[in-house]
């Protein structure tokens, strides 16, 4: 299964959220890979100190995406691709062959334009593909007594696409962790809020997939 987290926005956490939903499927026990296709190289750079046996790749042009992406996912049960900011070539080819597209975005007025771009991308690339990738837009950076960030809760349903319950707080956490190479699972009692937050929304997004694999598994074991 490719994961792809993406947007025309830069900053609002897609390779934050790439990194953490990539290590929370390898502690789950599911060969994972890290797709990089940012110049910048955070995503990659940043797994490899977390958890070095998750297999990482990089990506510059949409070819070598496709082909990294398709080798992937013949290997490995989950692939988390981290597109870079914007949705030109590379996210486009991405978000084809996507099964989910995760579009993380911040309480400012800049990010909510960018769902605009990040819907019809997305449909885009449903229409090419009989309706897949699902499309989820993920709250990011929110603070409780934010005005903005109420507003962003209040409003993200009106903005075109699926919105997903857990929000992600605005915590220096993952900015730590970012830092020291780790993940706010793996960062004791630092990290126990933002652990909080990303486990629920790891468990939104991905835990029927998860279950329903490990059951799978489980039955082929048995099966022998
Ligand atoms: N929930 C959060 N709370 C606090 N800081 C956050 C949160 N999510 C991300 N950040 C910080 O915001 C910055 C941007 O996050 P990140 O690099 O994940 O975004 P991005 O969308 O991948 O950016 P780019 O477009 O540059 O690739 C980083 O410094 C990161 O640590
Ligand atoms: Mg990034």
């Amino acid at each position: 299964m490719l994961i792809v987290t993406a947007n025309s926005k830069g900053g609002v956490g897609k390779s934050t959220i790439a990194v953490h939903i990539a290590v929370s499927l390898y502690d789950c026990g599911f060969p994972t890979a890290l797709l990089d296709t940012d110049k910048q190289r955070s995503s990659s750079q940043w797994i490899a100190e977390v958890e070095p046996q998750i297999t990482v790749r990089v990506a510059d042009t949409p070819e070598n995406c496709l082909s990294a992406a398709q080798e992937l996912i013949q290997s490995h049960d989950f692939v988390v691709a981290d597109a870079p900011g914007g949705l030109e070539d590379l996210s486009r080819t991405l978000l084809i062959l996507a099964h989910l597209a995760i579009f993380p975005i911040s309480p400012s007025i800049l990010d909510v334009r960018s769902v605009e771009g990040a819907t019809a991308v997305l449909r885009y690339a449903q229409k090419i593909n009989g309706g897949r990738p699902d499309g989820i837009l993920v709250l990011n950076k929110m603070r409780t007594r934010d005005t903005i960030s109420q507003e962003l809760k209040v409003g993200a349903p009106g903005l075109g696409l699926k919105v997903a319950s857990s929000v992600i707080r605005d915590l220096q956490a993952y900015r730590d962790v970012a830092q020291q190479g780790t993940v706010v699972s793996r960062f004791g009692r630092k990290g126990a809020q933002a652990a909080a937050d990303m486990d629920a929304l790891f468990k939104e997004l991905l835990g029927e997939t998860v279950n329903n694999m490990t059951n799978d598994r489980r039955q082929k074991l048995a099966n022998g």
